[in-house]
């Protein structure tokens, strides 16, 4: 059951459209304003600083909770890698070692879904975000040292450019290589690092090439303005005396 249930967890919670949400308590559209997003970034640009962070966090959660949730349920006998939740321990399925391709597609399976639960949400009539903050969330539980190097990227593109689009197509761009070079460090408590067990390689960085090229095309728009010279800079939205 824990092998099917993960990714539907990750889908249901993928899809809550929390951008959506929040603008709406501020009586706001989100879809009708800005670039028309419903993620973190035009939150932030339509509705404000504090909206725009709470959204990216909310939005990184629902892909790093299912992930978190995977690792503790499906567990490859002598890897059990990823914060431990000890109250899971009872519901755990246990694969032998020579299943750990098995656990390993669940996993994964389970953070592709919960990013393209974001982007194509059915309850936003399957247009969705554009995965960025959900796809460092699911990486945060799978690689989180990757995900300091993600970022190290994306601040780096951001403060060249000043377009959170273009950081986030670099990030995208940088993530296979980065999930290669996270797999050295990232340790399983049994001390050896994923790329010493050779658990890593093949699902992780397939599923690394697929939300990458997933993460560019759902920018393709932002491609066409940046290329029309009508992206916009960032600018979060100003506080009204209102
Ligand atoms: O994460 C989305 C960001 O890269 C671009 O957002 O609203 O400018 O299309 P936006």
């Amino acid at each position: 059951m824990q092998l099917w249930l993960c990714p539907l967890i990750a889908f249901l919670l993928g899809s809550i459209p929390f951008g959506l949400f929040i603008a709406r308590m501020k009586g706001i559209d989100i879809r009708q304003h800005g670039s028309g997003n419903i993620g973190a970034t035009n939150v932030l640009r339509v509705v404000g600083k504090k909206h725009g962070i709470t959204c990216l966090i909310l939005d990184a959660l629902k892909g790093f909770i299912p992930v978190v949730i995977a690792l503790n349920l499906v567990q490859i006998e002598g890897r059990k890698v990823g914060i431990p939740i000890p109250a899971l321990d009872a519901f755990a399925l246990h694969l032998p070692a020579a299943e750990q391709l098995t656990g390993q597609l669940v996993h994964v399976a389970t953070a592709l879904l919960a990013i393209l639960g974001h982007n194509y949400s059915p309850w936003v009539g399957f247009k969705g975000g554009k995965g960025i903050a959900t796809s460092a969330g699911v990486l945060l539980g799978l690689m989180p040292f990757a995900v300091v190097l993600l970022i190290a990227v994306w601040l780096l593109a951001f403060a060249i450019t000043r377009y959170v689009s273009v950081a986030s197509i670099a990030a995208a761009a940088a993530l296979p290589l980065l999930t290669h070079v996270g797999a050295r460090f990232h340790k399983g408590p049994d001390g050896r690092t994923l790329w010493e067990a050779g658990t890593w390689n093949k699902p992780l960085f397939v599923f690394s090439v697929v939300i990458a090229v997933l993460a560019i095309w759902k920018h393709r728009g932002n491609i066409q303005r940046l290329m029309n010279g009508t992206e916009n800079r960032f600018q979060p939205k100003k506080k009204s005396n209102a």
